[in-house]
């Protein structure tokens, strides 16, 4: 059943207000956020803590970690000032989840690289899912969150312009400790 005009312009007075489907939406979005962030921290604890040979990588993903468990913070001021209370993995972002979880490989002969593809991918997942909330907290007269949001968007490009720039060199040095005799190449 089609909505009537009226119907409709209750619905867009609401959204302008920020009570509204919308306004549930951008919370969603926002618990969304702050669960990729906690599985984030996990991911990248597991694999900074198997890394031996690559320091610098090791300590880049040390630092994201700690900035990680502040965006998760911040989310949470976000989520506080909506007086939500829940923080459940959504559906489609737990298969996602599961997906750079598969991909982080600890089983693999090449775990450097599929390790650092993974946190590559989710470092671009999460960038997307910062300019969806800024837009979103945008249209909702948000301030605080889009402010906030800004904020971690910029850590997560640096995060992924780190990575951007030190995969070849990473895959580099893989490629030549895997033909030394000896030597390890895969963490
Ligand atoms: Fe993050």
């Amino acid at each position: 059943m089609s909505e009537s005009p009226q119907q409709h312009y209750a619905k867009a007075t609401t959204r302008q207000t920020g009570s509204s489907e919308a306004r549930e939406q951008l919370v969603d979005w926002l618990r969304d956020a702050h669960a990729a962030e906690e599985q984030s921290e996990k991911m990248l604890t597991k694999f900074a803590g198997r890394i031996e040979n690559y320091p610098e990588l090791k300590s880049q993903i040390q630092r994201h970690i700690e900035e990680t468990r502040g965006q998760a913070r911040r989310l949470k001021q976000c989520l506080d000032r909506y007086g939500d209370t829940t923080s459940t993995l959504k559906d489609a972002f737990g298969r996602m989840m599961a997906f750079a979880q598969g991909m982080s490989g600890a089983f693999v002969d090449d775990e450097i690289i599929k390790g650092s593809m993974a946190a590559y991918t989710f470092e671009h997942m999460e960038i997307a899912s910062y300019r969806i909330l800024i837009a979103a907290a945008e249209s909702l007269g948000d301030t605080e969150t889009r402010n906030i949001c800004e904020q971690i968007l910029e850590e997560e490009i640096a995060m992924a312009t780190w990575l951007e720039e030190h995969l070849p060199e990473i895959t580099q040095k893989y490629m030549l400790r895997t033909d030394m005799p000896g030597v390890t190449a895969k963490h």
